[in-house]
């Protein structure tokens, strides 16, 4: 099951996706929603629920969010390091827009997006 969380108390923007499995929470997905454009800043998965597929669940849901909420894109940032996450996202269309130097201090950050309409 997902359930939708509005995360208003500290970002009017900031949302959230999350999968719940007997009455617990084992992944989450953060998301801005800035007019017509979405931002993915967190994405988790407890590591013993990993690849089962539970990612791909939350991306397609946020995705069809985002058709809804007719967004133009969906952009990330995603460490360069991070093959799972990176093959993950272009499963889903992403593809890669820019390198951000150090963008996570010890490592270089990938942008990422999504065009969506
Ligand atoms: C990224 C993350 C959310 C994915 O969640 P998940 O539930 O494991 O995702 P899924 O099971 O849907 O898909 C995992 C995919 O990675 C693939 N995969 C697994 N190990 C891999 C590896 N070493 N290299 C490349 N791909 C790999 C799987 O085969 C699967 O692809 P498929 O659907 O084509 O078979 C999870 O790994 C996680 O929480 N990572 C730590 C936090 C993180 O990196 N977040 C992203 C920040 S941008």
């Amino acid at each position: 099951m997902i359930r939708e969380v509005d995360i208003i108390h500290t970002n009017p923007f900031a949302r959230k996706i999350e999968y719940i499995e007997d009455s617990k929470s084992i992944g989450y997905l953060e998301y801005s929603l800035i007019y017509d454009r979405m931002e993915i800043d967190n994405f988790m998965v407890l590591e013993e629920y990993r690849n089962k597929g539970i990612g791909t669940k939350l991306l397609a849901h946020l995705i069809s969010l985002a058709i809804n909420y007719r967004v133009i894109n969906i952009t990330l940032e995603v460490r360069v390091s991070n093959e799972v996450a990176i093959s993950l996202y272009k499963k889903f269309g992403f593809r890669e827009v820019a390198l951000r130097k150090y963008y996570y201090g010890d490592e270089d950050g990938i942008l990422m997006e999504k065009q969506v309409m």
